[in-house]
């Protein structure tokens, strides 16, 4: 069975809340569910923190030993060095998602401090940016 986590940042938590008209109205839990409905053979993890060192740290443990991860840094994708690093620093491919299209939005978002260290990069799919992303860890 191929081991996925996802790893949600800051203020995330409150999708369905925040900002609507960025980043709709769902909340991450039901779609959570969905997907591990729609991958059964697939073991989905989730982590969300508001804490940069709390992503840090979850990308330590599974990155040695989970297939992927898929990571939303929120804000501090655009100002991170130390997640960088942690991306750097493990085996695991990481994919940086976007619920929005950061380029459309502010120039501040423009710069992503992680793409370098990933795979590859998703955004402006809304919600279903994260399931893209898992389906290349799974089939591509
Ligand atoms: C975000 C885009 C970031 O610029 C922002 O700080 C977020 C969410 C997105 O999913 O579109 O918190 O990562």
């Amino acid at each position: 069975m191929k081991k996925i986590q996802i790893i949600n940042g800051p203020n995330l938590n409150l999708l369905g809340k925040r900002e609507p008209g960025i980043y709709g109205n769902q909340g991450f839990e039901p779609y959570l569910e969905a997907l591990r409905k729609r991958y059964p053979e697939t073991q989905i993890e989730h982590l969300q923190s508001n804490h940069e060192g709390d992503l840090i740290d979850c990308i330590h443990r599974v990155g040695f030993d989970f297939d992927g991860i898929v990571l939303n840094a929120g804000a501090y994708t655009h100002t991170s060095v130390a997640l960088l690093d942690a991306i750097k620093a493990v085996n695991t491919p990481v994919i940086e998602v976007h619920i929005s299209n950061v380029h459309q939005r502010e120039e501040f978002r423009h710069k992503s401090m992680i793409s370098a260290g990933c795979k590859g990069v998703i955004c402006g799919f809304g919600l279903d940016s994260y399931r893209l992303a898992i389906e290349h860890l799974i089939n591509g």
